[in-house]
């Protein structure tokens, strides 16, 4: 039965089945922030999940109260009969029993928890069941395809992270010929349409408005075709109206695009990811952009010190943008002994293949091919498709983890009073 519940499927993220209050009001803050609907929180237990997923589809990620269950065990294997295959299932019970216990796993159930139960308990176990559910089945390796995850993040402002994104979303899809996604964040600003020079359309105006309608029908139809293998959503939303979502849509978003393609390349802006850090959790790379800038390097810092700690199965690629060839604000040393790692590639400060760009309506490295600057674009795609093995394990190398403490001019320690000891310490 175990293979039951093990073999892909996707509907509705989670749902939660809970015979009492106190627990419903224990779990329905954390599944807020893993940036679920706290709708999915039903009040019942066992024969209502069953009930219920045999007239709807099954979520990933199943919580089930096995408490008011006379034979949990038998009841689990009703559910099996209902659950369509790939639902992730975690039992909760008063029962402290290793033997329970031990059966339910025996049955394919991922994890029981115990009640009374806690945030911290609950919000573990859903992460882990997320990956879980994201990782490929080894007994269905062959069809499941290799998927790579990128987010772009900028230490600053205009430091040409989009332009990083777009650039790198036009070399998976043309030179290695991977069908990609690319996700623009940027809902009021974005420009990765317009490096395009493609209309961004209503689909990431609709898929924020109505998360459920998420599906991968939705993904054909919403989504803006760039090249054979290139589709983008993005949105210029108008700037009288203030972003509301819950980031449900977003996650929603990136879940599909692991099923629709290969590579998903999401330009993410550093205010979303203070919003919606949970938009980080399948990511396998995350590509920082900065300028050599004394603001640069602070926030480098910060956002690297960040990433350790909330997305520490991502692999970090730094990369130096816009960099003059002679002076700069920081040098390359001295950023680098603020940062306390290498800078992984270094793109010079090029203001002709910028306009040619702009100029064609063309992503930075497709304008410019023959150019430095194009070149180091590229070595960066080669470095993200190399972060992921071919079973879709995150390579995560130290290599990139600089020299230690020497601080020398710019001791940016001293200038980050409160968090700064931790922060700057951080790889
Ligand atoms: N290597 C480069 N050389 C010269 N100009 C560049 C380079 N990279 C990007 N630019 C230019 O810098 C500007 C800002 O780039 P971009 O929009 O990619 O930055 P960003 O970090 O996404 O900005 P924002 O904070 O607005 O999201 C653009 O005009 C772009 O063409
Ligand atoms: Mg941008």
């Amino acid at each position: 039965m175990s293979a039951h519940w093990k073999n892909g499927g996707n509907r509705d993220t989670f749902a939660a089945f809970i015979c009492d209050e106190a627990s419903l009001d224990t779990l329905r803050p954390v599944v807020v922030d893993m940036g679920w609907q706290p709708e999915k929180c039903n009040k019942g237990g066992l024969r209502n999940a069953i009930q219920s997923l045999s007239i709807a589809a099954s979520p990933n990620i199943l919580l089930v109260d096995l408490s008011e269950s006379g034979d949990p065990l038998n009841d689990i294997n009703a559910l099996a009969e209902v659950c369509e295959p790939g639902t992730v299932v975690i039992a909760v019970g008063q029962v402290n029993d290793v033997r329970l216990y031990r059966d339910l796993i025996g049955s394919g159930i991922h994890d029981y928890l115990l009640k009374p139960l806690s945030a911290g308990q609950i919000r573990d176990t859903l992460v882990q069941a997320q990956a879980i559910f994201a990782a490929p089945k080894s007994h269905d390796a062959g069809v499941a395809k290799r998927h790579i995850s990128t987010a772009v993040v900028g230490t600053r402002g205009g430091c040409g992270a989009s332009t990083l994104a777009t650039s790198l979303a036009w070399l998976f899809s043309t030179e290695h010929k991977l069908p990609t996604a690319l996700l623009d964040l940027d809902v009021h600003f974005g420009t990765g349409a317009l490096a395009l020079d493609l209309e961004p359309g209503r689909g990431l105006t609709d898929a924020i408005e109505n998360p459920s309608r998420i599906d991968g029908l939705f993904i054909e139809r919403a989504m803006i075709r760039a090249n054979d293998h290139l589709a983008i959503l993005s949105a210029e939303a108008p700037i009288s109206s203030p972003l509301m979502t819950d980031g449900s849509a977003f996650i929603q978003l990136e879940e599909e695009f692991r099923h629709a393609f290969e590579m998903t390349m999401i330009d993410l802006p550093r205010n979303m990811l203070i919003n919606f850090p949970h938009l980080l959790a399948d990511v396998n790379v995350v590509v920082l952009s900065t300028e050599m800038t004394l603001a640069g390097a602070r926030d480098a810092i910060r956002l690297l010190s960040w990433l350790k700690a909330n997305a520490g199965h991502a692999r970090a690629i730094v990369v130096a943008n816009k960099v003059h060839a002679g002076i700069a604000e920081i040098s390359k040393s001295d950023f680098e002994a603020s940062i306390e790692r290498k800078i992984n590639f270094t793109v010079p400060y090029d203001i002709k293949a910028a306009a040619n760009a702009a100029k064609l309506g063309q992503t930075f490295a497709e304008a410019n091919r023959g150019a430095k600057s194009a070149q180091a674009i590229r070595d960066v795609a080669q470095a993200v498709l190399g972060s992921v093995d071919a079973e879709g394990a995150t390579v995560i190398d130290k290599a990139g983890t600089g020299r230690k403490s020497l601080l020398g001019k710019f001791d940016l320690k001293k200038m980050m009073p409160s968090k700064g000891k931790a922060a700057a310490t951080a790889q």
